[in-house]
């Protein structure tokens, strides 16, 4: 159940951003959470029909609000509601006077007038331009409306509208869910329209703007940016229900605004401190729009206070491949203000946004009382009003007799009194047990105090291995990544600290046949590496790799003493690399597709080059900036020199460098198709559909396939005794005939940004992909690479089309870390896609299994896929 109110609340806000489809709640008229002080109306026919009888399915006083007297064409009178809060509205539903039968009012008709402030009104017109809704056609049918576009308010007038004389009654619910954003306003220039020969003619206005436009600029007003609706990546298409293409985007022409940026106001109901703001933006590069290249933002504390000297910046990384929308986080550093100025620097000649939302916390108390918003009993869709059926846009139904309202209450009242027990048992619980066993670690997590504590000061993680005989010590013998306390610090402490987590330890760490850095821990399995130096001998140093994220645990016999000599593969002369466009950029260099003149002479017979026809061999070449620290220098290095020694038709290819002189560079071979999340987020499952529309599809076969050749790739790094550490889609490439090789190329960092966890701005974790152990200890191993790679499959068997636990936030996932520790049944598991055989996911689960032993090694991973797909 609290999964089910996790979820709910969640569900009408993904991600953070409002979703209209699941924000459809009842706001509180029927089952009697808006007051009847909050019920007013222009006037009242008698005591008996007053506004606070103008409750949906309700039969009290006379049976609905009528207003005074037979209502005019020309007339208005209102029923008003004051929601106490700002409210994201999008649904009404009215019902007309039954009265158990000797009611014969309703409205036909009516209309809409809001308020944010309850003073200034505002007309709600949908996206025709219409103000009329239809209403009753009887007494007792209640007749939804959807609100296209939904309205942002506090206060709501019904006004009901007739064509002739009539008495008309209403009884009224209103659905939706708490503005969180708290936005009141935003102020911009005005929406240009874009005119390209042979493409239609783009308004990219603000058509739903409820402010003022003088002088070309909006004020005082929300509209296209805050209806939650968000912009398709080819605007240029035109949806049916838009009227016309580009409809859902404002956009703004570079040159034309002068400044080269746009600039933005943004005006909030309350202090807020804010986490981040999240932009809706095209990227529809080769129609010249692309996402802001940066954007800097001023804040102001008080209403009447100056704006703050200091500004947050950031700069975003531009994409020249993907050209799909997408939502580009801005961190807003935690500032207090209730409003903020920011200007959207162009990267291109557009820049068109669909949406912006605000993540925030409200430190300051409302004055007024506590909203009428309390967690909702039930959605709407699956769970309709009663006597309500939802068809399309209208809803009819006969009412029931008062007694089945009221039992709907005393429903509504148990289910929240048994929620509110379930909650009150689980937090004893949880205190009880989980403050105790996992103490300060998951708390601490979520409270953000977390550092992360490298061993220099470099960015590199040092993972030292004590010299001492096996199972003289259990302890990971390398440095957390989360320094949760100073106790924490050491392993023993947090150990003694966490008995449960200490036997776990102690059991997922002799479960064997897995890399990791653990001198005590030599499996057969990796002690009869011939090749490989066993773990007693060595010091284990993870990569963090230079461009982003490369972590790959190595043996450190490898990469000790490492200097420019010392690195054997072959030095490229650099004049010879021709750029040819930009594939990626990261914290600390770039990766760039360059064409490299002579290569293959160069490298020679046998070298691992595709069939170049005649045509220039492409490369990619990554490159450190040339600003980069000593440390990252040193890294970027010893990536190389690990990358030199992999060799596997499924492992990314070094195949030269450039080391003698700035910048250094590393050169591997060039995969065509990308990655393998875009790969698959922009194709379709295979049917007689896309085959008829050609539709970019793939087989199951397909994905078998891939999910083949991942599991080779690891096999083979695993055989080395390597940990990977960010095993995922969007670090497996494609290259022209679909062959797969894993790489971890730190630029995922960036365009993938929303799958790492940021520690205060230092490292980043992909937490989603990473196993309890690895969260919660700082263990990193092979048995947490087969982990990532469960949820790589599931990735795979998604289309990519989702993230991860996608309804859980960051902090939600950790916790559910604790939960995998735990292993009492409340862990969430990701859920079997629709696409995957049964078998293949159980093989998932498997990869997920609590203790190490129990996780399938990539050996078998392969077998099992190979008899899943027995051509691969
Ligand atoms: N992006 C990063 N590395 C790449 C590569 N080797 N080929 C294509 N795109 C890339």
């Amino acid at each position: 159940m609290l999964l089910y109110l996790l979820l709910a609340i969640s569900l009408t806000n993904v991600n953070g951003q409002i979703d209209p489809a699941h924000c459809r709640y009842p706001l509180g008229m029927e089952d009697g959470r808006i007051k009847n002080d909050d019920i007013t109306a222009s006037s009242q026919w008698y005591e008996t029909t007053g506004p606070q009888y103008a409750r949906l399915n309700r039969e009290e006083g006379d049976g609905a609000w009528c207003p005074a007297g037979q209502l005019q064409p020309s007339d208005v009178q209102y029923l008003q509601l004051d929601l106490r809060q700002l409210v994201f509205l999008t649904v009404v539903a009215t019902q007309g006077r039954y009265a158990r039968n000797s009611g014969n009012e309703f409205a036909r008709k009516y209309r809409l007038e809001y308020s944010r402030d309850g003073h200034r009104w505002i007309s709600w017109r949908n996206r025709f331009g219409s103000e009329i809704i239809m209403g009753n056609i009887n007494t007792y049918d209640s007749v939804v409306r959807d609100l296209h576009p939904p309205i942002i308010t506090r206060f709501l007038r019904l006004i009901p509208v007739t064509d002739a004389v009539h008495t008309v009654c209403m009884r009224v619910e209103l659905f939706g869910c708490a503005w969180q954003d708290g936005l009141t306003a935003y102020s911009s220039p005005e929406g240009q329209t874009m005119m390209a020969p042979g493409y239609p003619i783009t308004p990219l206005n603000d058509s739903t703007y409820d402010g003022a436009l003088e002088r070309r600029k909006l004020s005082g007003g929300l509209g296209q940016l805050t209806d939650g609706v968000i912009g398709q990546d080819d605007f240029v298409q035109r949806r049916q229900d838009r009227l016309w293409p580009g409809y859902d985007y404002v956009g703004w022409r570079n040159n034309t605004l002068g400044p080269g940026y746009v600039e933005m106001e943004f005006q909030f109901d309350r202090q807020r401190n804010f986490t981040s703001m999240k932009v809706h933006s095209n990227n529809m590069f080769s129609r010249g729009v692309k996402i802001f290249a940066s954007v800097s933002c001023v804040f102001k504390l008080h209403l009447i206070s100056e704006w703050e000297a200091e500004p947050v910046e950031f700069h975003t990384v531009l994409d020249d491949r993907n050209p799909s929308a997408r939502y580009v986080t801005v961190p807003l550093k935690h500032r207090s203000a209730t409003a903020l100025r920011c200007r959207f620097y162009f990267a291109d000649t557009w820049m068109m946004f669909s949406e912006i939302s605000f993540q925030s916390a409200t430190n300051v108390l409302p004055t007024q009382r506590p909203p009428v918003l309390t967690p909702p009993s039930y959605e709407f869709n699956s769970k309709a009003p009663q006597t309500t059926q939802k068809t399309e846009d209208q809803t009819t139904s006969k009412p029931g007799p008062l007694e089945e309202g009221s039992t709907s209450i005393l429903i509504g009242c148990l289910v929240t009194i048994i929620l509110l027990l379930v909650v009150i048992i689980f937090l004893i619980l949880w205190c009880q047990y989980v403050c105790k066993v996992l103490e300060k670690a998951p708390r601490r997590i979520l409270e953000e105090e977390v550092t992360v504590r490298l061993s220099s000061s470099s960015d590199t993680i040092i993972l030292q291995t004590p010299p001492v005989p096996p199972r003289v010590s259990l302890d990971p013998p390398y440095e957390r990544i989360f320094l949760l306390d100073p106790q924490y610090q050491d392993p023993a402490a947090l150990r003694n600290k966490l008995p449960e987590l200490s036997q776990s330890a102690e059991a997922s760490a002799c479960s064997g046949g897995y890399a990791e850095p653990d001198v005590t821990l030599c499996t057969p399995h990796q002690c009869f590496q011939s090749s490989v130096p066993h773990y007693a001998e060595t010091d284990i140093i993870s990569l963090q790799g230079v461009t982003g994220s490369n972590m790959y645990a190595v043996p450190a016999l490898t990469v000790d003493s490492l200097t420019r000599k010392d690195i054997s593969v072959a030095e490229f002369p650099r004049e010879r690399l021709l750029f040819r466009e930009k594939l990626g950029e990261g914290q600390f260099g770039e990766v760039h597709l360059c064409e490299a003149e002579g290569l293959a002479e160069f490298l020679g017979e046998g070298a691992p080059l595709p069939e170049q026809d005649g045509r220039p061999v492409l490369v990619a070449v990554k490159q450190l900036r040339a600003d980069a620290t000593s440390n990252a220098r040193n890294d970027f290095l010893k990536e190389i020199k690990i990358m030199s020694r992999l060799n596997n038709p499924n492992i990314i290819q070094l195949l030269c460098v450039c080391v003698s002189s700035d910048p250094l560079c590393m050169v591997t071979e060039y995969m065509e198709n990308g990655d393998l999340n875009m790969f698959l987020c922009q194709r379709e499952i295979e049917s007689t559909l896309t085959h008829a529309n050609n539709i970019p599809s793939v087989s199951i076969a397909d994905l078998l396939h891939m999910s083949v050749q991942i599991s080779s790739g690891m096999k083979y790094l695993a055989s080395l005794n390597f940990v990977h550490r960010d095993l995922a889609t969007r670090n497996c490439l494609l290259d022209r005939h679909l062959t797969i090789k894993i790489s971890d190329f730190g630029m995922s960092r960036n365009l993938y940004s929303s799958d790492y966890y940021r520690i205060q701005g230092r490292a980043v974790l992909p937490i989603r992909w990473m196993a309890w152990e690895s969260i919660l200890l700082g263990k990193f191993t092979t048995a947490s690479d087969v982990w990532a790679f469960g949820v790589t499959l599931w990735e795979i068997f998604t289309l990519c089309k989702e993230q991860p636990y996608s309804l859980l936030s960051d902090e939600q996932v950790i916790e559910n870390t604790g939960e995998f520790f735990r292993n009492q049944g409340r862990q969430i598991f990701l859920s079997a896609p629709p696409l995957c055989p049964s078998s293949l996911f159980e093989l998932m689960m498997r990869c997920w299994s609590r203790d190490i032993a129990d996780r399938p090694t990539f050996h078998r991973l392969y077998q099992a896929l190979r008899t899943f797909a027995p051509h691969s």
